[in-house]
């Protein structure tokens, strides 16, 4: 079973139900995320947990892998998750969260990808899918997948068109070993 980490929009997400994978649960550290109605649509549990509400991120973490952990989530996959996740989530699913990055790591990690490919003016970027741990984008590449830089202005749009299709590609074979 998949739980999905959410912050924003979750075209990722919607990728994820699309292909008809076993989204069991969503959480999001932002109630206001478009990616929760998403899921409220297809019949998904779904759950906030805002920093605001506990005394620290571990806290937090701890909380929301338990949740999780409760809907019988056994992979998490961040699709557009932008917290780094602490030691006490990370120690509950190990080697079973993964994520999608609008680039080909390790060039450009963080949250302007895209942008930060774009100035750079590279001849190529890309969409890589890793599994998660406690850097900044930084864990074992699971796929990568190359795009041309140009044309510029459909750049974002081709990105993500490629995440959508690996993503759940990546996501089922590892249901497929686990
Ligand atoms: C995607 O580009 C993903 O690679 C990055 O954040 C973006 C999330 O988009 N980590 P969405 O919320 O899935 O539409």
């Amino acid at each position: 079973m998949i739980g999905v980490l959410v912050s924003g929009n979750g075209s990722n997400l919607q990728a994820l139900l699309d292909a008809g994978l076993p989204v069991r649960a969503v959480a999001s550290n932002r109630k206001d995320a478009y990616a929760l109605m998403r899921a409220r649509r297809a019949g998904v549990p779904t759950a906030t947990f805002s920093l605001d509400c506990h005394t620290d991120r571990e806290e937090r973490d701890l909380v929301m892998a338990t949740w999780l952990e409760e809907h019988g989530v056994e992979l998490v996959v961040l699709a557009g998750y932008m917290h780094l996740l602490t030691k006490p989530f990370l120690d509950r699913f190990p080697d079973r969260i993964v994520n999608v990055h609008p680039s080909l790591l390790p060039e450009f990690p963080g949250a302007h990808a895209i942008e930060d490919a774009l100035a750079a003016d590279v001849a190529t970027t890309g969409v890589t899918i890793h599994l998660v741990d406690d850097g900044l984008d930084t864990g074992p590449i699971l796929r990568q997948e190359e795009l041309p830089l140009e044309p510029r202005e459909t750049l974002e749009e081709r990105i993500h068109a490629v995440e959508h299709r690996l993503l759940p590609t990546v996501v089922r074979e590892m249901m497929v070993t686990s």
